[in-house]
């Protein structure tokens, strides 16, 4: 039924359609070398094309769209008006697809493109520098990075918002995801530096129970990390807020508001000495780990799996600087454990 249709179609009712199904790209082609050679010789040259092969192409390209193309006048061919007109729309189809050609090999060769991450909280203070550092190199590449916690991670994904993730723990069972292994995140217990318990070692966590812990909000991977380690050790902690942010919850600490579990990534800063310190609690620091992610059904593009591939490069540079920071905070412990020395 179909073909019958397609056979009694015309170029004036088919439209598009028809000229899609009928033309060929090599038929426009051989059309706008004789249009601009002036010859079918020439032409047939310039594609490394027979002379018959070129006549056939614009016989058939005619008789799809039932007019002549050329006209002979004397030894050379002229363009009809129909010939002219489809000339003018091959230059710009045959102008667009060079265009088209130039920007695949950029992209193919890192000059443009686009890399969409999402992160982790956790994340938001190595992400933007391993960023910087992938920018330098193509500095063609235009960046977004959505940095949320573990829950809108989650369905960022599922929605399919970026091209790739840094996440924490993936299910095990999840088989529509890829991931890679990637920097250790652990998570340590702050407090205010004078806090009394600052210059304690081993801390069971049940002497946490009387203090003022601030807790992230619902849907935070930290949050569920820190209330899973209290009810596995029985411990009822006393929260006595939420907070939607790393930050606020540093600020909430210096404040004197309470005690709190962050990443030690995000305390890199702080750890040269000051207001914040760590609690050598049992169980702590949570060792955790951050994981590169994306959603194994769509391909990866070439800017995302450059990306990951110069995240990984960069991952001894994330754990020294993690180690630096722990070694600074266990010296300012250590400076304030000492007695003051007599003058
Ligand atoms: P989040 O981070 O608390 O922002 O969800 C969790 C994690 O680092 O695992």
């Amino acid at each position: 039924m179909a073909d019958t249709k397609d056979a009694q179609a015309t170029v004036s009712d088919g439209g598009a359609e028809y000229l899609i199904r009928h033309t060929t790209l090599r038929q426009l082609q051989v059309l706008e070398a004789i249009c601009r050679l002036g010859s079918f010789t020439r032409a047939a040259e310039e594609l490394f094309l027979s002379q018959p092969t070129v006549s056939m192409q614009i016989k058939k390209l005619a008789d799809t769209l039932g007019t002549p193309l050329f006209r002979q006048t004397g030894r050379s061919v002229e363009p009809t008006d129909a010939g002219r007109q489809v000339y003018a729309s091959c230059r710009e189809i045959l102008g667009s697809l060079s265009n088209l050609d130039v920007k695949l090999s950029d992209l193919k060769q890192l000059r443009r493109g686009r890399l969409r991450l999402g992160v982790l909280t956790t994340a938001a203070s190595v992400a933007p520098e391993i960023l910087g550092a992938f920018c330098l190199r193509y500095p063609g590449i235009d960046v977004s990075l959505q940095v949320t916690n573990r829950e809108h991670i989650a369905e960022r994904l599922r929605a399919h918002d970026d091209d790739l993730y840094v996440t924490g723990q993936p299910r095990e069972d999840d088989d529509e995801i890829e991931t890679t292994p990637f920097a250790p995140n652990p998570l340590v217990m702050v407090a205010r530096a004078d806090h009394p318990l600052v210059q304690e070692r081993d801390i069971p966590l049940a002497r946490l129970a009387g203090e003022n812990l601030i807790l992230r909000e619902p849907g935070s991977g930290i949050r569920d990390a820190v209330l899973k380690h209290f009810t596995a050790l029985g411990v009822q902690p006393q929260v006595r807020m939420e907070l939607g942010s790393n930050e606020a919850i540093k600020h909430a600490i210096v404040g004197g508001l309470g005690i709190s579990a962050l990443s030690l990534h995000s305390l890199t800063l702080e750890s040269a000495g000051g207001q914040l310190a760590l609690l050598d609690v049992e169980g702590f620091p949570i060792m955790r780990r951050w994981h590169l992610v994306y959603w194994r059904g769509r391909e990866l593009s070439l800017v995302a799996r450059t990306f990951l591939d110069f995240a990984m490069e960069y991952e001894p540079e994330v754990r020294a600087r993690l180690a630096e920071a722990q070694a600074a905070f266990d010296r300012t412990r250590l400076k304030h454990s000492r007695p003051e020395e007599p003058a």
